[in-house]
């Protein structure tokens, strides 16, 4: 597969489709020692049409292996996005001789309904595998909750309430969310809803997700919502909330609109099912903003690193942070660490750190946070600039100058985020790929996702303040391709 993966701009770190277009990731689910990924996809273009869902397994979260279409669309539309359990109990009775059926629910999206005007186009509908997600059986009674006269009634996420040993589908309606149980994934039923009046409501709120994570032997329920748009630098992003939830509603603890990444490319992230107490999150990699026009040709978009989440005290109070998985490691290529670096002005990091390629990871602490940009540059003149901006204490990517950037009017910007700890101490980690960075700052705290499209790989590299500055350690971790 090498030789396919090798184009201009491929992705060498994430997943992509080796052709075609992709959008949200589905279905995540974890079986068999298998991560599964499923999502978006076009199979005839690298423009957005008619959904199937792609398919990809991992082992270890890194390396992917794309394996055939697992579901077509039919008679009922388009297979929109959704998410897939592991039935242990079969309690849906799609389960044979033993055999636990993986459960895939998604939404059906009927293009002809909707071109009708009718308002019940979206509709949600199953589908079972029983040999570890390589062929799919679309239930006969589909859908299996119908619309009740909502344009946007889709993108079901289903988890196990095991308090009650029921289903809870967390439903993205239009501008709210709508939760449903059902006992057997088939008769749902409506518990409640939650948002009318809470968080961002710039555009449509999209594929959500509920989980719940511990911090300090206390569990909360995150419910995260994803919007387009209105996301806070434009185009589409993911918001949450931290709350509570007792098998029928979900309560926030605070009204306070979160981000889970303030970049311009990360988008209908959602967390894999079946991980236990292990949070995975993966996003898709772009802005419905200009997802149709970035200048890739046989493949359209990506998925970004899989990030573990956690959840931290911040001067929002309690927040998620994210942090790529250490599974990353598994492609070091070898580290090389600087400590107590004075920087005056500018310094050259390929003399601390030595050159660089295409694929790495950098760690920067400072005891002291100052202002900096890190400024990533090739050998035309093209740039990257990331950094923090002390006076208003916020973190920024600008990718004005960083390549291809006129094929849509929103693409080129400096986009900001904002320091989420008064801390004196610092540090953040990027992850760098051909065509995209992703900045966690402050153990996490702050989150950013940037693509671009250079004429040639970003393997300069220097660091730029107005004073003297000192770092405490600068980490480079060179990286392998994920496709070699
Ligand atoms: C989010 C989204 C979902 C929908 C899917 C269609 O990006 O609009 O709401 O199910 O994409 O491809």
């Amino acid at each position: 597969p090498a030789a396919a993966y090798a184009e201009q701009y491929r992705p060498q770190l994430h997943f992509s489709p080796a052709q075609h277009w992709m959008n949200d990731p589905n279905g995540m689910v974890y079986f068999n020692h298998t991560y599964h990924l499923f999502f978006q996809y076009y199979p005839k273009d690298i423009v957005w049409g008619p959904m199937h869902w792609g398919h990809a397994v991992s082992k270890d979260l890194i390396h992917w292996k794309q394996l055939p279409i697992a579901l077509y669309p039919d008679s009922l539309g388009y297979i929109f996005s959704g998410s897939a359990v592991v039935d242990s109990g079969n309690t849906s009775g799609f389960g044979k001789n033993g055999k636990i059926p993986m459960v895939a629910i998604f939404t059906h999206h009927d293009p002809k309904r909707e071109a009708e005007r009718h308002e019940d186009f979206e509709n949600q509908s199953i589908a079972f595998s029983l040999d570890s997600g390589a062929t799919w059986t679309k239930y006969a009674n589909n859908p299996v909750l119908k619309n009740p006269g909502i344009r946007d009634f889709r993108d079901p996420k289903v988890m196990w309430y095991t308090a009650e040993k029921k289903w809870i589908m967390t439903l993205a309606t239009q501008d709210h969310i709508s939760f449903y149980s059902a006992p057997d994934l088939k008769n749902w039923k409506k518990e409640s809803e939650f948002g009318f009046k809470t968080g961002a409501h710039g555009g449509v709120w999209e594929c959500p997700d509920l989980f719940s994570l511990k911090m300090a032997g206390k569990t909360y329920w995150i419910l995260v919502v994803n919007l387009n748009p209105g996301g806070p630098n434009g185009g589409s992003a993911t918001q949450y909330f931290v709350g509570d939830f007792d098998g029928s509603k979900f309560t926030p603890i605070d009204s306070s609109t979160k981000w889970l990444d303030y970049g311009p490319d990360e988008y209908a992230g959602i967390t894999w099912s079946n991980t236990g107490d292990r949070k995975i999150f993966l996003g898709w990699m772009s802005n419905w903003q200009y997802a149709n026009q970035v200048p890739t040709q046989a493949w359209r978009n990506a998925a970004t690193i899989p990030r573990e989440l956690r959840l931290k005290q911040s001067n929002q109070g309690i927040v998620l942070a994210s942090a790529p998985v250490p599974e990353l490691t598994k492609i070091n290529r070898g580290v090389s660490v600087s400590k107590n670096v004075m920087v005056n002005k500018t310094l050259d990091l390929s003399t601390k750190v030595g050159k660089l390629k295409s694929q790495y990871v950098l760690k920067l602490s400072m005891a002291q946070l100052k202002a900096y940009t890190l400024k990533l540059s090739n050998k035309k003149g093209e740039e990257l600039l990331i950094g923090y901006d002390a006076i208003k204490n916020q973190y920024f990517i600008d990718r004005t100058k960083s390549g291809k950037t006129d094929f849509q009017k929103d693409f080129s910007g400096r986009f900001m985020a904002p320091r989420l700890t008064a801390a004196k101490n610092s540090d953040i980690t990027i992850v760098v790929d051909k065509s995209s960075v992703e900045l966690f700052a402050d153990g996490g705290l702050t989150t950013m996702t940037a693509v671009y499209f250079p004429d040639g790989d970003y393997t300069g590299l220097t660091l730029n303040a107005d004073s003297n500055i000192k770092v405490d350690s600068i980490v480079v971790t060179a990286l392998k391709s994920i496709w070699q």
